[in-house]
């Protein structure tokens, strides 16, 4: 008998949506074929809303300083061993220009929560990045901040948002962060981006301790009723000086299954195939866009400092995805029939 479960990716890919109890059934019951099923629709729904076109984003992580202790995490505030340091704005710009020259119409610019970074520094930041570069889209990924700090950047000209809500589950969220940080906050922010008008980003890692299929309906739940313009997955990958550190790692297989749940209910979601994905194997950025992932975001980080911002162990910064490798990443994403664009790659309805 063929599985119920074909039927209710069918489902999903016509209605873009299924109840918790059938997302449940869905995670619990895969199969490798099933699994191929949900790839094969997701790559179709990627390809009939986008073509073939890959975006890509300049990565730029500007500092490694936090004042969070997220026990995942490896620039977290307790691990002493993490080497800080921070960019300043001329050496922002000076990424900024490499990137521009390469062909980046997306900046992001990525960093821990650190208190250095003032509202008024980063909106001089800000500024200074969009006056130079009006035709590029300016990301932040840089945590939780009042209401009024969000406004602050949005009219300094920051066009984008990336902040993971990392499990829709409150407790869940407890056992990876440290009580002075709460799910409810986190989604309190997430909903005042998305109000400002920011392109906003959410999105968990596959495999974390004490995830369950449970917390996993209840993130697709969340996201679905969010429905934010982009989304980031990747494997959660242990780091050697956190609690964590004995923790097993997501899988390939899971995080592509995952990418292509999501393609399958947000169509024109921007969802990259993360450096956590390329890490966990060699090919992983062409397998997660061929689960119908559509963004790249190679590092542009001054090689410097590129080491030193290790969210995780073994994670890649020197190959093709640092984007002095774009040539090389241009012909992998040839490959598999695709294309990388100079382009900001705006969410669909917001072209
Ligand atoms: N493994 C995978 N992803 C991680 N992140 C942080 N630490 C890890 C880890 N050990 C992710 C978090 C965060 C994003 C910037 O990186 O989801 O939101």
């Amino acid at each position: 008998m063929k599985s119920m479960i074909y039927e209710l990716i069918d489902k999903l890919y016509e209605t873009n949506t299924l109840s918790s109890a059938e997302f449940y059934e869905l995670f619990t019951d895969r199969s490798e074929e099933t699994d191929t099923y949900a790839k094969q629709l997701a790559c179709k729904v990627r390809e009939e809303n986008f073509g073939n076109s890959i975006y890509i984003r300049g990565l730029i992580e500007f500092t490694n300083y936090c004042r969070n202790d997220c026990y995942y995490c490896g620039i977290r505030r307790s691990n002493k061993k993490a080497q800080r340091y921070r960019l300043d704005k001329e050496d922002i710009l000076t990424c900024c220009e490499m990137g521009y020259g390469l062909g980046f119409r997306t900046f992001v610019l990525q960093g821990g929560e650190d208190a250095y970074f003032t509202e008024e520094r980063m909106t001089g930041i800000i500024r200074a990045v969009k006056e130079k570069y009006p035709d590029c889209a300016l990301t932040l990924s840089i945590g939780e901040k009042p209401l009024h700090t969000y406004e602050a950047y949005r009219l300094a000209g920051a066009d984008r948002y990336l902040l993971r809500h990392e499990t829709a589950d409150d407790e869940h969220y407890g056992r990876l962060h440290p009580p002075e940080l709460s799910a409810a906050y986190r989604r309190e922010c997430l909903q005042n981006l998305k109000n400002l008008g920011f392109q906003t980003g959410a999105g968990f890692m596959v495999g974390s301790p004490y995830q369950t299929t449970e917390t996993l309906v209840k993130d697709f739940l969340f996201l679905k009723e969010l429905n934010p313009e982009m989304v980031g997955i990747g494997p959660f990958i242990s780091h050697h000086d956190t609690p964590f550190k004995d923790e097993k790692s997501g899988t390939l297989a899971d995080t592509l299954f995952y990418l292509g749940i999501l393609r399958l209910m947000l169509p024109c979601a921007l969802l990259p195939a993360t450096t956590a994905l390329g890490t966990i194997h060699p090919t992983g950025r062409e397998l997660g866009i061929l689960a119908g992932a559509n963004v790249v975001m190679p590092n542009l980080s001054p090689l410097a400092v590129r080491r030193k911002y290790l969210l995780y162990d073994d994670k890649i910064c020197t190959g093709e995805e640092a984007a002095e490798g774009l040539a090389n990443l241009q012909k992998r994403m040839e490959g598999i029939g695709c294309c990388i664009v100079v382009d900001r790659g705006d969410y669909p309805a917001d072209r």
